[in-house]
């Protein structure tokens, strides 16, 4: 996990604290922040790093496999079981089990997930025993869960049994100081199968880079340098390789009215946080940086001032 910000330094000391238990851990981030990663930290991290690390992503198994998949099934339990089969539970016994997506799983099956939880034990579709499993569980989502509570789309006891150690990942947005790390560390990882470099990025690629807002968070910045370096002829990339996906541009247009609604929450957030971090930016250049200054001329706190720049991973020399 490639960090630089207070914000991850915050989620650092989280996964180290967590990793040598068996603990169950809450991952909350939007996508693409690295859920997955501290998911994988706190697994290799803990005593368990030889056991397998399973995951689950509970968007893509189909809705009526999903039982089987999970749990496992008898031969002859319905049409198809043609052999008893383990489910990812089970394979992942002795390990860690990553259900990605949980806020996902629809809620008859949060409720068989509920019991394995609180009771260690499950029971493969079909079987009349029950099985001991030694598992951690780490799930993520980047749902609103306790909302999903409310709207009783999600168990509330599920929810508490999985909210034991919660861990936040920040968006990219908010620690924008890791960007030219990260750069880096992509520009590194796609070297050597694209060739041609090395590659480096002009002063004003770096400034486009710094100013956009990654709603698609670390996997869209990957996603852009390694486009730019493909793009790049000798090695130099300047803005005309960086290609971001504005609001009008790339952006796909919501199916349901639950995307919509999803959509326009996220947008709201976005315009909301780029006009509040501006606002921060511009209150700090205006009292030459001196943070008690600024906080008094906007009139605020200066406590409640200073939570913002962390928020936004403004440090106080620039
Ligand atoms: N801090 C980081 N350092 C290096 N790579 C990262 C970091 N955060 C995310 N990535 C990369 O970005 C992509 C998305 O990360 P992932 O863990 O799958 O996000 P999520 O599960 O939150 O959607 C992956 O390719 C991952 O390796
Ligand atoms: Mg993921």
């Amino acid at each position: 996990i490639v960090s630089v910000s207070k914000a991850m330094q915050n989620v650092f000391s989280l996964i180290n604290k967590v990793a040598p238990t068996s603990s169950t851990v809450l991952i909350f981030g939007e996508s693409g922040t690295g859920k997955e990663l501290v998911a994988r930290a706190i697994h290799y991290n803990s005593p368990r790093r030889d056991g397998p690390f399973v995951v689950v992503d509970c968007t893509s198994l189909p809705k009526d496999l999903m039982e089987s998949e999970l749990f496992g099934h008898k031969k002859g339990a319905f049409t198809g079981a043609i052999e008893d089969k383990k489910g990812l539970i089970e394979e992942a016994n002795g390990g860690t089990l990553f259900l990605d997506e949980i806020g996902e799983l629809p809620l008859e099956l949060q409720g068989k997930l509920l019991r394995v939880l609180q009771t260690r034990e499950l029971r493969p579709v079909g079987d009349q025993k029950t099985r001991q499993v030694d598992v951690r569980f780490i799930a993520a989502t980047n749902r609103d869960l306790e909302e999903m509570v409310r709207e009783g789309r999600f168990r509330e006891d599920l929810y508490w049994r999985l909210n034991i150690f919660p861990v936040k990942v920040p968006p990219l947005r908010q620690r924008k100081e890791d960007i030219p790390v990260l750069v880096q560390h992509f520009i590194d990882k796609y070297s050597e199968d694209i060739g041609g470099g090395p590659y480096k990025l002009t002063t004003e690629a770096m400034k486009v880079l710094m100013a956009h807002n990654w709603p698609g968070n670390v996997r869209e910045l990957e996603n852009t340098i390694h486009r730019a370096m493909l793009l790049s002829s000798n090695g130099l990339i300047t803005e005309k390789e960086i290609h971001l996906a504005g609001i009008d541009g790339q952006r796909k247009i919501p199916k349901t009215l639950e995307e919509l609604k999803e959509a326009k929450r996220a947008l709201k957030k976005l315009a909301e946080e780029e006009l509040e971090r501006a606002f921060v930016m511009q209150a700090l250049e205006e009292a030459g940086w001196n943070v008690t200054r600024a906080a008094e001329n906007v009139g605020m706190q200066r406590t409640n001032f200073h939570a913002l720049m962390r928020k936004y991973g403004i440090k106080r020399k620039r």
